[in-house]
């Protein structure tokens, strides 16, 4: 079983290996239960030093505070970290249609948040796929894309996004054509799938130990088959610190409200206080940076950031959650390893824990909560990776080599070039296409598409009888 406790102030996930040699992380069952709490009962306790005794009886204490449930549902009603009138006004601004006045562009995909992250609700997924395009240098050394606009005037560099709108021509300027076409030579390229938001603010809320040693046990488990890559990405509100990537296919981000300023430049073409460089000046006309505060003192970063952090972890479908079928299928999904990646359970750092380089304070809403993502959010290599690296001035903006990044290396991300992280379960039913570039459009496909490092797994699975394969299925289908 997967046990929780506190070591030295740090959350650690420990595993214990069933006699089957299986690794059996977290609840048994297809209904999500909380994961019984325990000390890990390796707190140092040296008798005559006073201080670390305290420690360590604080840390007893602490472990026997119970972790919870995080709130789930479908119903635009907050977690708890803001009440349901300020989430609803959070939500308006997700929602919001930006135009040209307001920033938009002048190479962009879609006018709001809302246009990709709808299903069912705001903050959900949806079908909308992006390209992201470039191309191999020397020594098969993948390289940004180069894109010419303009006739050739301007080559939009630093990025593997495609913008597959823009703004001009148009009234202002009927003569400047910028959009983005790609040349021949841009020859590595994918399609990634838009992501849903529900529930990310208890994924933010992980503490980076938590992700660091479920690699590391996962990897000693597995006797190195399995070895999850945690990745050191910046944080853009607090310049030079870094935190562990959770979010985006290629764990390209930490923070929501640095992820949220990412979408917004880069979706939408709209310049803030973190991105405050346009992708390209010609046809621009508003005023930078485009997103300034309310009388509030929250400009549309803040708002997004809070609305995500304050949705509801998806919910169950309820009914297909207590048949035979899935619960047979939930055992299975451990039993042949699918869980080792797919991890059921993980707990949020304490209510007043500082994350985001100490610009987020975790609040009692999101602290010490447990909840059930079926991902390790760790980076790993199942056979499907698009062989795309994480553009670095495309995520963590133009300037970002003016500061230095605490345990940043560049060459990380170029080892991570052929890795995905894993895709979280939870609302995998509500999805019509799968894996990152949405090309499996069933979830057997989905499941026999891995490879590389999952293919043990994949050996135990297709070992199975057709009912018991077809039960993991139908536990999907309830996620
Ligand atoms: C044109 C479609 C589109 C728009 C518009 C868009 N997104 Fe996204 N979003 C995506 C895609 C695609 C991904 C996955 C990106 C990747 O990793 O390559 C994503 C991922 C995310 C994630 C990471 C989720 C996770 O769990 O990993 C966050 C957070 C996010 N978007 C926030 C926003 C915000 C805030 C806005 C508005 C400012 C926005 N997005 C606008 C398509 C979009
Ligand atoms: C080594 C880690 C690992 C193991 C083991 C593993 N997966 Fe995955 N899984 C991943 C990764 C990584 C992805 C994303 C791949 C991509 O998008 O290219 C993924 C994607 C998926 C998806 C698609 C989800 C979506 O939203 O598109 C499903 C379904 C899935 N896995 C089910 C399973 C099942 C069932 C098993 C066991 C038979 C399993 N996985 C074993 C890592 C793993």
């Amino acid at each position: 079983m997967l046990k929780q406790g506190p070591m030295r102030g740090v959350s650690v996930w420990a595993y214990r290996e069933r006699p089957s040699g299986h690794l059996f992380p977290g609840v048994g069952d297809g209904i999500h239960e909380v994961a019984p709490l325990a000390t890990e009962g390796k707190v140092m306790r040296p008798p005559f030093v006073v201080s670390l005794l305290a420690v360590a009886l604080l840390a007893v204490a602490f472990a026997a505070l119970p972790s919870s449930e995080a709130p789930t549902g479908f119903d635009n009603q907050s977690n708890g970290m803001v009440d349901d009138a300020t989430h609803q006004a959070d939500q308006v601004k997700f929602d919001e249609v930006e135009n040209v006045s307001d920033g938009l562009g002048p190479l962009y995909n879609a006018q709001s948040c809302r246009e990709c992250h709808q299903s069912p609700v705001s903050g959900g997924g949806s079908q909308v796929a992006e390209l992201r395009v470039g191309h191999e240098g020397a020594h098969h050394r993948f390289e940004n894309a180069e894109i010419p606009i303009a006739r050739g005037t301007e080559i939009i560099t630093g990025r593997t996004l495609v913008n597959d709108r823009a703004i001009c021509p148009n009234g202002a300027f009927p003569n400047t054509e910028i959009q983005e076409r790609l040349p021949d030579s841009e020859n590595v390229r994918t399609t990634r799938l838009s992501l849903s938001l529900l529930g990310d603010g208890f994924v933010e809320a992980v503490a980076d130990q938590t992700f660091i040693e479920l690699a590391r046990k996962q990897c000693k488990e597995t006797h190195h088959k399995i070895c999850g890559q945690a990745i050191f990405v910046p944080i853009l509100e607090a310049p030079g610190q870094t935190g562990v990537g959770r979010f985006g296919w290629k764990d390209q981000h930490a923070s929501l409200l640095s992820f949220s300023g990412d979408a917004y430049l880069n979706e939408m073409g709209i310049t803030t206080r973190l991105f405050p460089d346009e992708v390209t000046k010609l046809c621009n006309t508003a005023s930078e940076p485009n997103d300034v505060p309310d009388p509030d003192g929250l400009d549309d970063l803040d708002h997004f950031a809070r609305f995500i952090r304050a949705t509801k972890a998806p919910a169950r479908d309820g009914q297909l959650a207590a048949t035979p079928q899935t619960r047979r299928g939930s055992e299975l999904f451990e039993k042949v390893g699918c869980a080792t990646c797919h991890v059921r359970a993980l707990t949020t750092a304490p209510a007043g824990t500082k994350i985001n380089g100490g610009k987020f304070t975790i609040s009692d809403a999101l602290g010490a909560k447990t909840f059930h993502p079926y991902s390790d959010f760790l980076m790993h290599n199942v056979g499907t990776g698009d062989g795309i690296v994480v553009p670095m001035l495309e995520h963590y903006g133009r300037r970002m080599y003016q500061t230095t990044w605490r345990n940043f290396s560049g060459e990380d991300f170029h080892n991570a070039r052929f890795k995905v992280r894993t895709a979280p379960l939870w609302s995998v039913r509500l999805r019509s296409r799968l894996m990152h570039d949405g090309a499996s459009v069933t979830l057997r496909d989905a499941v026999t598409r891995h490879g590389g490092e999952a293919s043990e797994v994949m050996h135990h699975f297709e070992k199975l009888s057709h009912a018991d394969q077809e039960a993991i299925l139908e536990f999907l289908r309830s996620l």
